[in-house]
């Protein structure tokens, strides 16, 4: 008997956790950011300028967090690693704007969100995967929340800021 595959598409999982900020973003907030907490590693092709990036093997979620960090998190885990974020309280935050109860726990948090139309992430050899909903980036504390204005101010891309009342 041929062994046949389970499914005809891309099962979303480690796979689809693979998608890299673009440069650009890193480029306009200015930011050396303490820690990355969900990173493919030194080498692996990311642009995150960050002085500590922890991998899968490390587990993010396992470690403490320090400093102002960077989460662009696997999609495969994007809960959990929301929920991290608002409890460390402070960083900037990349997700889809998903119709679950951590982007609303998110919104809630956030001292500076930017609401923006999604873009091309990078990848070593799947470059230009988008993420097929709209982006939030949430800024927590005052380095961040610079970092992320600024971004914003620039007009690089389309989006709308919201400030928390
Ligand atoms: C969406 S990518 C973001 C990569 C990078 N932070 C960036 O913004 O370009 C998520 C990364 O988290 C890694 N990852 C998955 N599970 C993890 C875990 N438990 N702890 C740390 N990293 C993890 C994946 O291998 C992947 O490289």
């Amino acid at each position: 008997m041929s062994a046949e595959p389970m499914f005809s598409f891309p099962v979303q999982g480690q796979e689809s956790d693979e998608r890299y900020t673009p440069s650009w973003v890193f480029e306009h907030m200015g930011i050396t950011f303490d820690m990355d907490p969900c990173s493919p590693g030194e080498g692996m092709g990311d642009a995150v300028p960050a002085t500590r990036k922890i991998t899968r093997h490390e587990d993010g979620l396992s470690i403490d967090w320090h400093g102002t960090v960077w989460v662009n998190p696997p999609f495969s885990n994007s809960s959990a690693f929301a929920d991290r974020f608002i409890a460390h309280g402070n960083g900037v935050f990349l997700g889809p704007v998903a119709n679950a109860r951590w982007a609303q726990d998110m919104l809630d948090a956030a001292d500076l969100v930017w609401l923006c139309a999604d873009f091309a992430f990078t990848h070593p050899t799947h470059t230009g995967k988008r993420s097929s909903m709209p982006l939030m980036f949430c800024a927590i504390g005052t380095v961040s929340t610079r970092g992320l204005r600024a971004l914003a101010n620039t007009g690089v891309h389309r989006g709308q800021l919201m400030v928390h009342a």
